[in-house]
């Protein structure tokens, strides 16, 4: 008797750990993630209208955390390792988990807003970038650069490919245009858990690292500075800043490998993951 290969995808996918201690996720998974994803991307689009020159970055904090409250959700941050905001808001030259507060948003600022949401227990990370006002020229460039190299490191998620050539694309992306890649930060796999291996590098060679199996869910989450890659944190043990003080962008999107690609979690709804300009 023949065996009929395509009605046995399901039972091929157990649940499984690799060598490397990456999660191989079920078909049925990717409808969880989805609906966390959609949340997550649904708030970043909604908070737009709130971000303007004069507003608190805590102001827009809270309103996040009403929405997630509303649909039935939770923050995947409130009460994680003692942090106890519904989003990181990062402004400027803050590269990653600036903590939302009493400070006013300025005319030019540029600033990051990242929301993780569970729903149903899965996990739904995403991140963009927002200008209040008019911004500068240098800062639409550098928006743009982190946004297309987020997006060229996607293209390389694929089975057969490595964690390391969507690093070496994301890389090669950010450097030709003479800015640097933060290394002190990373993606991370996810699904019913936050932060599970691997760590996803924003920089490699190609071919290094774990090779992408369909069923694998990460983040990529590229952080890129206008000058040095370094960062320090900050006293407050969250808020990490350029050494240099030049500014910082990061997009993050929320992915599961499929059998001939992606798919993207957290795609905007309203088509507004990439800030509009003009
Ligand atoms: N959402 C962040 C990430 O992309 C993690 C934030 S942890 C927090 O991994 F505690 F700072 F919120
Ligand atoms: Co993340
Ligand atoms: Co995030």
């Amino acid at each position: 008797m023949i065996l009929k290969r395509g009605g046995q995808l399901k039972d091929e996918h157990p649940g499984r750990v690799t060598r490397d201690g990456i999660r191989i996720h079920a078909a049925e998974d990717f409808a969880g993630m989805h609906r966390a994803g959609r949340l997550a991307a649904t708030i970043l689009d909604e908070i737009a209208e709130h971000v303007f020159p004069g507003q608190t970055t805590g102001e827009i904090d809270r309103l996040i955390e009403e929405r997630i409250e509303a649909a039935g959700a939770q923050s995947a941050t409130i009460g994680y390792r003692g942090y106890r905001h519904a989003s990181c808001i990062s402004v400027n030259h803050v590269v990653c988990h600036g903590i939302p507060g009493d400070k006013k948003l300025r005319d030019g600022d540029i600033l990051n807003i990242d929301v993780t949401v569970i729903v149903d227990g899965w996990f739904g990370d995403t991140s963009r970038m927002y200008v209040a006002g008019k911004h500068s020229r240098k800062a639409e460039r550098l928006i743009q650069v982190t946004h297309d190299a987020l997006m060229t490191g996607i293209e390389a998620v694929k089975p057969g490919n490595t964690f390391g050539d969507i690093g070496h694309a994301i890389q090669t992306h950010v450097e030709g245009h003479r800015m640097s890649v933060v290394r002190d930060f990373c993606g991370h796999g996810l699904g019913r858990v936050f932060h599970a291996p691997p760590n996803v590098l924003h920089y490699g060679r190609p071919g290094s690292g774990a090779r992408l199996e369909e069923g694998m869910f990460f983040t990529i989450e590229p952080m890129v500075n206008l000058g040095r890659p370094e960062t320090k944190v900050l006293s407050d043990d969250w808020t990490a800043v350029t050494r240099d003080k030049s500014l910082s962008a990061q997009f993050e999107h929320s992915v599961g490998v499929t059998a001939d690609g992606v798919e993207i979690f957290t795609l905007s709804p309203a088509g507004r993951f990439h800030p509009t300009y003009g």
